[in-house]
């Protein structure tokens, strides 16, 4: 394929490990705003953060700084909680995506269950639309949460990646999980759905996933590429998921 008709995915870059290593500290620095500047520098189509109900990386104040200074998009992932809900209506984000959240977790562990609580979740994402904010939901890619998913006010899903990401490269298991996600990302497209994925994905892992699931216009990465930039630099470690997305 040459240069020209190259399709970009866009890759929206996760920010939430630089205020980690400020909050190790208690410090100012280093600012997931100088990251995030540098991201859409680097080629960055979006910047990515969880804002967590203990606050232990991306802090309320970030999110006022990020909605008004990122020029790309901000995709501000949240708990549909009240507090949440009242953040996003004073910072207007471009979007939300809903995450479920468990208190103590090391990570989020796995999709928002839609189907279970798909009248809670409507109402959450009309709240947002009202106010102008696109909506996505994180979701672990399943039928009935795809189908739960496609409703009024709900954009988008970004599908949990983190079980093709655990196995390993090239096994069985990794392809069965791909199939699982191209599967999933098709379902999507064909219920008027945009959809994004993310968790876990890096350098290893990113390309088979782009061949196997054309259909995921987005990608969310932040451990990996935040990991990666230490020792490449932030601009460099952007640039190699970018190729890898083209
Ligand atoms: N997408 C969602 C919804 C997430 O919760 C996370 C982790 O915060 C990511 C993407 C990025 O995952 P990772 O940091 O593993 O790349």
């Amino acid at each position: 394929m040459s240069d020209e008709n190259a399709v970009l995915r866009r890759l929206g870059v996760n920010v939430d490990h630089v205020a980690t290593l400020r909050q190790a500290r208690q410090a100012r620095y280093p600012d997931p705003l100088a990251a995030a500047l540098i991201a859409e520098r680097a080629g960055a189509a979006q910047i990515t953060v969880h804002i967590r109900g203990d606050r232990r990386h991306i802090q309320d104040h970030d999110i006022v700084r990020l909605a008004q200074s990122v020029q790309t998009a901000l995709n501000v992932e949240a708990a549909a909680t009240e507090e949440m809900a009242g953040i996003l209506l004073r910072t207007l984000p471009h979007r939300v995506t809903l995450v479920a959240e468990r208190p103590g977790e090391v990570t989020t562990e796995g999709g928002l269950d839609v189907a279970g609580q798909q009248a809670d979740v409507a109402r959450f994402c009309a709240q947002m639309h009202r106010a102008g904010i696109a909506t996505s939901l994180f979701i672990d890619p399943e039928p009935e949460q795809i189908d739960a998913s496609a409703m009024p006010g709900v954009d988008m899903v970004e599908l949990n990646t983190a079980r093709y990401a655990e196995a390993r490269v090239g096994s069985a298991e990794a392809k069965a999980e791909l199939e699982r996600l191209a599967r999933a990302a098709s379902r999507a497209v064909a219920s008027g759905l945009g959809v994004a994925a993310g968790h876990g994905l890096n350098l290893q892992n990113l390309r088979a996933l782009v061949l196997a699931a054309p259909e995921i216009e987005e990608y969310n990465i932040g451990h990996a590429l935040i990991s990666d930039a230490v020792f490449l630099g932030l601009e460099a470690s952007i640039r190699r998921y970018l190729e890898l997305l083209a």
